[in-house]
């Protein structure tokens, strides 16, 4: 890592520790080792791998009204038309701090905004950053659940099988808990399976 990347890592650090809680700020810093660890794996560059993993949940602890208008501004600012207003928080949080990495940090590498912004949902192209970004925030080491091996095995040995792997158990997940299933989520994963 340059000396100046190496800078930008300490503010951008700094700056997401006094936003998020230290239970939210540790899982943060478990992403990051997390996601340089798969991105070793696949021999990707480091450093936008630190900014996207550090930045990914930044938003998370902002008023809700203040995280719905970043999210909007992000939708608008990259041409995207989607409703959100029903994905509430659980959605709203990644384009939030998309729109924050670039307001904030003058981040403007697509890769590391859109790995940002739709790291709850996935999207219909990822990039391998993007992929990164999302499968290491569902295998980070504080996570426990039934089938967590698999998600390891997937992730070091076949990013899309990986990714479609949690979109479907995250669908699933939802459902049995009778909870609501954001829309785009569906048409997301029937992307990918269709691809397969
Ligand atoms: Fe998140
Ligand atoms: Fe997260």
């Amino acid at each position: 890592m340059s000396k100046m990347n190496s800078f930008k890592r300490k503010d951008i650090v700094r700056f997401v520790k006094k936003q998020l809680s230290p239970s939210r700020f540790n899982h943060t810093l478990r992403v990051e080792e997390t996601a340089l660890d798969i991105a070793n794996h696949y021999h990707y560059p480091a450093n936008a791998v630190s900014v996207a993993a550090l930045l990914h949940d930044v938003c998370k602890e902002i008023k809700k009204n203040e995280m719905f208008h970043l999210a909007t501004s992000y939708l608008q600012r990259m041409n995207i038309e989607m409703e959100i207003e029903s994905g509430g928080p659980a959605i709203w949080h990644g384009l939030a701090a998309a729109e924050l990495a670039v307001t904030m940090f003058g981040i403007h590498q697509p890769e590391i905004l859109s790995a940002i912004a739709f790291h709850t949902t996935g999207w219909y192209e990822m990039s391998p950053l993007s992929q990164i970004i999302f499968m290491a925030d569902y295998i980070e080491p504080g996570r426990q659940f039934k089938k967590i091996t698999k998600a390891r095995k997937l992730t070091y040995t076949d990013l899309d099988e990986a990714t479609i792997f949690q979109m479907k158990q995250s669908i699933r997940h939802l459902a049995k808990n009778e909870q609501r299933i954001f829309i785009e989520s569906v048409k997301i994963y029937n992307h990918w399976v269709a691809k397969l």
